[in-house]
């Protein structure tokens, strides 16, 4: 019993003196934040606990049966006390839900110029592609103090791309791109999980992530460059599938609408509205030419792509689309 309460007090110490809390450490202002709420949902918890459990026990001993003439009383109802346990609660539940739709918010709210790394998921591992055209699987670099969004998307089934030092978590969904952000504030090495079951070695698909100084980021892309950025791997294939045929990159109108200027605009739909032109956008429109038509250009001309580019190819297309501003 000693030597395992001497046990207990230890790993408490080693928490302690790693950070302060048995939770996986805090890489971002939103890592302490979110710990706060769940630190505030615990003890909220625990003390309503306390006090129904423990009244309840109160209650048992003082009112229990003593005597065999004990009669009990007849007691209908207390307006004033229903008032308060139904009012306190609430106020709670407002309060939880005001604070983390609040935390949620800034989740959720994408950088807009941040650094945009592609994330392609397969079974079972995780690649990671740059704009300067370099890729890495199974780990990969960011720079500290700078706002990150990751847009990803599985080549299979469903993944989950999970960094707990981040408190972030995000469904990579096949056949559209799904986003998450951080701003990582400390330097060092970070674990990151899928989780969401996707078959056999699910439990395996694991990745690290190096948060670096500005400097050594640079240095990281550097090495093993292959060259060729990923707007330039997309002109190769604009060229090589035959967008060329229809679509021009210097604005002028030819089948298709021109590439240059495309991304970000808004486009009219044949069947009524507009939809704004973004990675999701142009990766529907590639594999589903025909599911929504664009007014002024003819309708099932464009064939489908679907099967004759991989992700990193629709990725790489996609980057040169948005390099053509
Ligand atoms: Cu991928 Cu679980």
């Amino acid at each position: 019993m000693t030597r395992m309460m001497l046990f207990l007090l230890q790993t408490i110490d080693q928490a302690r003196a790693a950070g302060g809390s048995f939770m996986p450490p805090q890489a971002t202002e939103i890592a302490k934040e979110y710990d706060s709420l769940y630190a505030f949902l615990l003890w909220v918890s625990l003390i309503a606990c306390l006090i129904l459990i423990g009244g309840m026990i109160y209650f048992v001993v003082k009112y229990r049966r003593k005597t065999a003439n004990d009669k009990t009383p007849y007691i209908s109802h207390n307006t004033f006390l229903e008032f308060l346990w139904s009012f306190i609660p609430l106020v709670f539940f407002l309060a939880m839900f005001g604070w983390g739709w609040y935390l949620y918010q800034q989740m959720r709210t994408m950088p807009e110029n941040g650094l945009e790394v592609h994330v392609h998921a397969k079974q079972w591992q995780w690649d990671f592609a740059y704009k300067s055209g370099k890729t890495s699987s199974g780990e990969f670099t960011v720079p500290v103090n700078t706002p990150v969004k990751l847009i990803m998307t599985s080549s299979d089934v469903i993944h989950s791309f999970y960094i707990p030092s981040m408190r972030i978590k995000q469904d990579v969904i096949p056949g559209r791109y799904t986003a998450e952000s951080f701003n990582a504030e400390k330097l060092g090495d970070f674990q990151i999980f899928c989780a969401e079951y996707c078959g056999i070695s699910h439990s395996g698909m694991l990745a690290k992530m190096h948060v670096v100084s500005q400097e050594d980021y640079e240095k990281w892309l550097q090495e093993n460059d292959e060259g060729l950025t990923l707007a330039q791997k997309g002109e190769k294939l604009y060229n090589s599938k035959g967008c060329v045929a229809c679509h021009s990159v210097d604005g002028s109108i030819k089948v298709g609408p021109s590439w240059k200027g495309l991304f970000g605009s808004k486009q009219e739909l044949v069947s009524g509205g507009t939809e704004t032109v973004d990675d999701n956008y142009l990766h529907n429109f590639i594999l589903n030419p025909n599911a929504k038509p664009v007014k002024g250009f003819p309708v099932g001309v464009m064939p489908t792509f679907q099967g004759q580019l991989t992700e990193e190819e629709l990725t790489a297309l996609i980057e040169y689309v948005k390099s053509l501003k």
